[in-house]
């Protein structure tokens, strides 16, 4: 018995309905505002402890998921004195994020986008804020540092003049639409250059031959060129690591939204593919593609790459022809309708959260992260579930990317 589905089985798979969109999205409004008495001064960590975020400060790459949140509830919002509460509390966190960037705290890594995207981008395009648009370019300008020009690449983490951190990873090319905003704001081309070059050696050197894809590329600092791939966050070097690929499906989708270049087109497929092929029965992968059904006793899932492909299919369909168009947005209905059967929280005695069964890092004898948030929710899951709802709700909805 294979472990895996293929692409094919999944056209017998069930959309979500636009009666659960609704249901399920009044019901992430609600939990978001439970939530903001004890999250809008602070912030949730990245992963949740049985189910429940607890509130810290404005650190790490994942907060902006939470203002995200904050942001999407306001959106879609029905009463006005609901959406003055998230206003408040999106702007109060807007503060948060004004100083952290102004006193360097914690912003010396390439998650920029993943802070600045969703929280001050966000709040510049819903409420004018010129505090959040200073923010925002403040933190463009902290991502230009990490460029390369030999090897053209924003490095990822760790110390700019230190060889062993000569690299990029796949994630980052959701980091760049922040550059993309800031040249359109600024009028100054330089943030668009580099994400430019950034992306054209992304998509040179992630994608493996079997389509997979790297999570992070070593390239050499001599020459520029490629050195080697390995994995953090996946099961080994070799494999594909599920929200890698993730990332890859609406990195490419945002790619050819800010480059119109064809070829994106094509990675986007071809990463989509593999990924397609390697789900198991519920189309909710575990957290390394190379598990599949027969190994829930020992691994688990990560509920937020579906989320995440979800948002990339959506954004990807507005650009293709009406036949994929149809394709892919069927597909990311059939990923929101099984989080909605089998993954959503829908009491908040259970949990904090928006969805269950996420993984943020798992150890294992052959990668380099420390385990952290296995088999809990975690912040941009429940951010990107939101996102894909709201998508699905609103198919005019602006972007924060
Ligand atoms: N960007 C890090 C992660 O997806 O866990």
């Amino acid at each position: 018995m294979s472990r895996w589905i293929t692409e094919a089985d999944i056209a017998q798979y069930k959309e979500i309905t636009e009666t659960e969109v609704k249901q399920a999205l009044d019901f992430s409004v609600k939990q978001v505002e439970k939530n903001l008495t004890d999250f809008t001064d602070h912030f949730p960590g990245p992963a949740s402890f049985d189910g429940f975020y607890k509130p810290g400060e404005n650190k790490n790459w994942t907060t902006g998921f939470w203002t995200g949140e904050i942001w999407l509830s306001y959106e879609n919002a029905a009463e006005l004195k609901d959406k003055t509460a998230f206003r408040h509390a999106g702007l109060t966190q807007v503060d948060s994020f004004h100083n952290r960037i102004s006193q360097k705290y914690d912003v010396d890594n390439h998650d920029m986008g993943f802070l600045f995207s969703p929280s001050c981008v966000a709040a510049y395009k819903l409420t004018g804020s010129e505090k959040a648009k200073e923010a925002a370019i403040l933190a463009a300008e902290q991502l230009v540092k990490r460029f390369h020009p030999v090897g053209e690449f924003l490095q990822a983490w760790g110390s700019m003049d230190d060889p062993k951190n000569y690299r990029f990873i796949i994630d980052c090319l959701l980091n760049l639409p922040l550059l993309y905003w800031a040249s359109e704001t600024t009028e100054d081309s330089k943030y668009r250059d580099i994400a430019e070059k950034h992306i054209h050696t992304t998509m040179k050197y992630i994608l493996r031959e079997d389509d997979s894809t790297w999570h992070t590329v070593f390239l050499d600092p001599e020459t520029g060129g490629f050195s080697h791939g390995s994995t953090c966050q996946g099961y080994k070097d070799g494999s594909a690591w599920a929200r890698g690929q993730a990332w890859g499906i609406y990195g490419t989708a945002v790619a050819y939204k800010y480059t119109g270049r064809e070829e994106y087109i094509e990675y986007f497929k071809r990463i989509a593919t593999y990924f397609l092929n390697h789900l198991p029965k519920d189309i909710i992968p575990f957290w390394d593609l190379t598990f599949g059904d027969g190994d829930e006793i020992t691994e688990p899932r990560d509920s937020s790459s579906a989320a995440i492909a979800a948002c990339g299919m959506l954004e990807m369909s507005k650009y293709m022809n009406e036949k994929d168009a149809a394709y892919y947005s069927s597909i990311a209905r059939k990923f929101m309708k099984a989080l909605y059967d089998g993954y959503r929280v829908t009491d908040s005695e259970q949990s904090n959260g928006q969805i269950l069964h996420g993984t943020y890092s798992k150890k294992t004898p052959y990668n380099t992260c420390t385990e952290e948030g296995v088999d809990e929710c975690i912040i941009w899951g429940d951010y990107y579930y939101m996102e894909a709802l709201t998508r699905l709700s609103n198919p005019e909805w602006n972007i924060y990317w």
